[in-house]
C-alpha cells in the first residue's frame, strides 16, 4: 500500500520506517528541513535501537523516502498524522497547533476514499472535530492511537500488543477499519487484538493507558514514602504485591519517578480536558499522581544532602544517567536531569554521565559538567547518585571498581537498581528510595 506519514518526530519517523519494513511504500513528511535531510540520508535524528537499520533498509529498497513537500502525500491510500501535542506553554492542556496545521495542509491533497489515520495523543473530542473537515474531501478519518515505548519503538510498532481503530459509524467506518487491517497485516495475521470502536473511545484508550501507568508508578512511590518513615522495604513490598496476578510487578519500580515526552504531559492534558468537560473531579487523583511523582525527585536530592550532613556545597557529585529512562537519549522532563540540576542549585559540583543523552543534556543544561566516560566521571567523586538504570551502572559497574575511582563512599540509588548488599560490602554507604 502507499502510505504517507505526516510528522517525522519520534512517533512519525519510527512509524514511517516500520511501515516500509513490512512492505509498504512510504513517504515521511515534516516541515523541519534538517530532520528530513537527516532521515533522507538514513540517519535517525535520535537514539532508538533498531531504527537506523530499518531506515537504511527502507531507503535502499526505494520503499521509504522523506520530504518537506506536502504535495507528495497525494496518491497515498492512508495518511498517518503523527505530529506532536506538547503541553501548552501557559497551561496544562495539549497544544493542538501542529495537529491542526498538519490536517489543514493535507486536506488539499486528499482524494475520495483516502483514509486519514490520526496517531497523535489528543484530547478526547478532537477526532470528531477534525472529521468534519476531512469528510468534505471524501476521505475518511480514523483514530489509531500509538502505544510505543521509547527504546522498544520499532518492536512496538511492528508487533504491538493491541491495535485500536476509532472509526465513524456504518459502512464507511467498516471499510476504513479494513484498510487499517491491511496496513497492519503481519500483526493482524498473528492474531493481535484489533479493537474497532468510536472516536472518543479510541482517543481515551491512549490517555487512559498512560494515566494508569503513571498512577501505578506513583502508587508504588507513595508506598516508598510510607516505607521511608516505617523502615519497610518498598522493593520487597512491590515483589510481594506483584505476585498477585491482578496487580502484576511491572511498573512497580519505585524511585525518582516517571518523566519523558508522554506520561507527564498526557496526565496533565487529561486533567485539563476533564475539567473542560465538567468532570474534573473524575481524574482529580491525577494531580496527586503528578505531585507524588515530583516529590520523589526532591527526595532523591534530599537523600544526597542528608548523606553529607545537610550540605553538598562544593561536594563533587557524580550523576549516573541523564535520559528519562534507559535505551533512550530523550531528556524531555527527565527526572534524572532534574535531580542533577537540583544538586547543582544546592551548590554541589555536579558531573553527569550517560551513554546516549549527553549531547541533548548539555544543550539544555549547559551549567552542568558532562563527562562521556563513566569511569572518568566517577574519578574523584565525593558521592554518586544513579538516576537512570542503564546496564552500564546497574549490572556492569562493580562497586569495588567504583570505590577505586571515587574519593567518597556515598551512593544514592535513585532507581533502586543496585545490589545494595554488594555495594555495602565494598564499603559504600548505600541509600535507596524507600528501602533501608
Ligand atoms: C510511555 C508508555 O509506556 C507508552 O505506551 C506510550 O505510548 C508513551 O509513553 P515511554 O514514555 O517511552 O512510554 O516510557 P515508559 O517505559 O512508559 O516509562 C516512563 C517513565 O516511567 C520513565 O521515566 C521510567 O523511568 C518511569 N518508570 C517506569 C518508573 O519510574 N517505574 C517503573 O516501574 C516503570
Amino acid at each position: 500500500m502507499r502510505l504517507s506519514v505526516i510528522g517525522c518526530g519520534y512517533l512519525g519517523a519510527v512509524h514511517a520506517a516500520a511501515m516500509a519494513s513490512i512492505g509498504h511504500d512510504v513517504v515521511g513528511i515534516d516541515v523541519d528541513e534538517r530532520k528530513i535531510a537527516s532521515l533522507a540520508q538514513g540517519e535517525a535524528p535520535f537514539f532508538e535501537p533498531g531504527l537506523p537499520e530499518i531506515l537504511a533498509e527502507g531507503i535502499a529498497s526505494g520503499r521509504l523516502r522523506f520530504t518537506t513537500d506536502m504535495a507528495e502525500a497525494q496518491g497515498a491510500d492512508v495518511h498517518f498524522i503523527g505530529v506532536g501535542t506538547p503541553q501548552q506553554k501557559d497551561g496544562y492542556a495539549a497544544d493542538m497547533t501542529y495537529v491542526n496545521a498538519a490536517v489543514d495542509s493535507l486536506i488539499p491533497y486528499l482524494r475520495p476514499g483516502d483514509v486519514v489515520a490520526g496517531k497523535s495523543t489528543v484530547p478526547v473530542g478532537t477526532a470528531a472535530g477534525l472529521a468534519e473537515r476531512v469528510t468534505l474531501t471524501g476521505a475518511t478519518l480514523v483514530w489509531n492511537p500509538e502505544f510505543l515505548r521509547e527504546g522498544f519503538a520499532v518492536k512496538d510498532t511492528v508487533d504491538p500488543d493491541r491495535l485500536v481503530a476509532g472509526v465513524p459509524e456504518g459502512e464507511e467506518g467498516e471499510r476504513a477499519a479494513d484498510v487499517l487491517r491491511e496496513v497492519y497485516h503481519p500483526a493482524v495475521a498473528k492474531g493481535t487484538p484489533f479493537i474497532v470502536t468510536d472516536y472518543a473511545t479510541a482517543e481515551l484508550v491512549k490517555v487512559a493507558a498512560n494515566a494508569f501507568l503513571a498512577t501505578k508508578i506513583s502508587f508504588i512511590n507513595a508506598m516508598a514514602e510510607i516505607a521511608e518513615v516505617t523502615g519497610a522495604d518498598v522493593t520487597q513490598l512491590a515483589d510481594a504485591i506483584g505476585h498477585d496476578a491482578r496487580i502484576g510487578r511491572r511498573f512497580l519500580g519505585a524511585g525518582i519517578g516517571f518523566g519523558g515526552g508522554c506520561l507527564p504531559k498526557d496526565i496533565r492534558a487529561f486533567s485539563a480536558r476533564a475539567e473542560e468537560l465538567g468532570r474534573g473531579e473524575s481524574v482529580a487523583f491525577l494531580r496527586e499522581v503528578d505531585a507524588i511523582n515530583l516529590r520523589r525527585r526532591e527526595r532523591a536530592a534530599q537523600l544526597v544532602v542528608e548523606a553529607f550532613d545537610g550540605n553538598v556545597f562544593k561536594k563533587n557529585i557524580t550523576v549516573l544517567g541523564a535520559a528519562f529512562k534507559p535505551h533512550s537519549d530523550d531528556i524531555r522532563d527527565s527526572p534524572a536531569l532534574d535531580v542533577a540540576v537540583r544538586l547543582h542549585g544546592l551548590g554541589a559540583w555536579v558531573t553527569v554521565t550517560d551513554p546516549e543523552a549527553l549531547g541533548n543534556a548539555a544543550r539544555m543544561h549547559p551549567q552542568l559538567n558532562y563527562v562521556a566516560d563513566r569511569d572518568e566521571a566517577l574519578r574523584g567523586a565525593d558521592g554518586v547518585i544513579v538516576v537512570t538504570e542503564w546496564d552500564e551502572y546497574r549490572r556492569e559497574l562493580d562497586p569495588a571498581h567504583a570505590a577505586s575511582l571515587a574519593t567518597g563512599r556515598v551512593v544514592v540509588d535513585g532507581r533502586n537498581c543496585l545490589d545494595a548488599t554488594a555495594w555495602r560490602a565494598a564499603g559504600w554507604t548505600y541509600y535507596g528510595m524507600g528501602r533501608p
